[in-house]
């Protein structure tokens, strides 16, 4: 009999060499899996070509809800930056695609999963990683990283077997889009000092050319998660793909990233996000007025780690699920509404309100009704100053190049020459 493989279907080049390659090199009945995670392509033509080129079966999965549910608002909940920058849409999605590859697997009696990733990236980490979790028995097959032709011989591969090439003319980039943003590589990106040419963006405008009159927004958030839009309530996927238009009609979420991959390389990305990076400062606002500081200075480590265990495909660890579990407490007050005023590339935070404000007016205003008392400043700042006054009366003042050496010269002292 012959082996079932489970590819993962992108419907480009690469992937569609693969079902041939996979049949001849393997001889093996390939079933050809698309996940939809708001790429927002023609998937009926995506499948159809599967099938034209071989494919014993070409299934299309919707994995939009799923995605947002369990992958993008636990992400926005804890706020996931990585390298302070990145959204992490990519590598969010990898996860459930390696889950609805493996489900797939199962049901359809398959021995092996493919996927058309290449060994310089991310992407066939988190796959590999992910399904190795899932699925231990699990054969994985890496096409793309084992045939080794350059993008010309593949080309040359799918002309001689007649897998259908798009006769547009290529794009110059590579590229990977879901919900959360989309991802551009390769081409003229790849000279860090050259500034990404119009053709790059598609979800954002130049702000040369947004609206001149700013446009206000109103989020609404429950524990963490948006769930209005200008006060209308909306599902996740409306929601984020609404603010996308919106956000990216006025050039928010354009984000130019040295990264530092996982396999040791450091790349030029260019990313469009503009629902994420608006959610993500509106959430961050919001977080800021319902906790505490100390809650505050704790989770912003809580995200570094999330934010590195995402992008480096450790997703279905136990760590990822300890912090997670630690965002999701978190977030027991974190709702209420915020106000973004979107202007020429910039999402900034107006207003926020929430029934379990920390902000206190009668605390904080230096008017009428203070109700803060100064008088206990002098013996706080007393006790706070303490072991500063005591160091410094035996080790600072003593110092004969006197307090400033504290830092020290800006130009070290060269010795004098005798
Ligand atoms: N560098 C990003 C990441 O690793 C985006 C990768 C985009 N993938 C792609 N096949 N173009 O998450």
């Amino acid at each position: 009999m012959k082996e079932k493989v489970v590819l993962a279907y992108s419907g480009g080049v690469d992937t569609s060499v693969a079902i041939k390659w996979l049949q001849e090199k393997y001889n093996a009945d390939v079933i050809a899996v698309t996940i939809d995670v708001g790429n927002e392509r023609d998937f009926s033509t995506v499948r159809q070509k599967a099938l034209k080129i071989g494919a014993l079966k070409a299934l299309v999965i919707d994995g939009k809800e799923l995605l947002v549910k369990y992958f993008l608002f636990p992400a926005l909940q804890a706020n996931a930056l990585y390298e302070g920058q990145y959204p992490l849409a990519t590598a969010l999605s990898r996860p459930l695609m390696a889950k609805l590859l493996v489900d797939t697997a199962m049901a359809e009696g398959a021995t092996a999963i493919a996927h058309g990733c290449t060994g310089k990236g991310n992407d066939q980490v988190r796959f590999e990683v992910g399904i190795n979790a899932l699925a231990p028995h699990m054969k994985i097959l890496a096409p793309a990283r084992e045939w080794g032709m350059t993008r010309e011989e593949t080309i040359k591969y799918a002309q001689k077997h007649g897998i259908p090439i798009p006769v547009t003319k290529k794009s110059p980039y590579s590229i990977d889009v879901c919900l959360w943003g989309r991802a551009v590589e390769c081409g003229v990106l790849e000279d860090p000092w050259a500034e990404p040419p119009a053709d790059a963006y598609l979800w954002t405008k130049d702000p040369d050319k947004t609206p001149a009159k700013a446009q206000y927004i109103e989020i609404g958030f429950e524990k963490g998660v948006p769930v209005t839009l200008n006060g209308k309530e909306m599902d996740g996927i409306s929601l984020i793909q609404k603010l996308n238009e919106i956000a990216g009609n006025h050039g928010v979420g354009r984000i130019d990233h040295i990264e530092n991959r996982l396999v040791g390389i450091k790349t030029r990305e260019i990313y469009e996000a503009p629902a994420a990076i608006t959610l993500i400062q509106a959430h961050q606002a919001l977080e800021a007025m319902t906790m505490s500081k100390d809650q505050l200075r704790f989770k912003q480590k809580v995200a570094v780690e999330i934010s590195d265990l995402i992008y480096n495909g450790l997703w279905f660890s136990q760590l990822n699920r300890d912090l997670s579990a630690y965002v999701l407490s978190s977030q027991r007050y974190v709702s209420g509404t915020v106000r973004v005023k979107l202007f020429k590339g910039q999402a900034i935070v107006v207003g926020r309100k929430s029934p379990w404000s920390l902000y206190n007016l009668s605390l904080a205003t230096y008017d009428k009704g203070d109700k803060f008392n100064q008088k206990a400043a002098e013996g706080f700042i007393h006790l706070w100053g303490l072991p500063v006054k005591t160091q410094a009366q035996v080790q600072l003042l003593g110092d004969k190049e006197g307090p400033l050496s504290i830092v020290g010269p800006a130009k070290a002292k060269g010795k004098k020459k005798k």
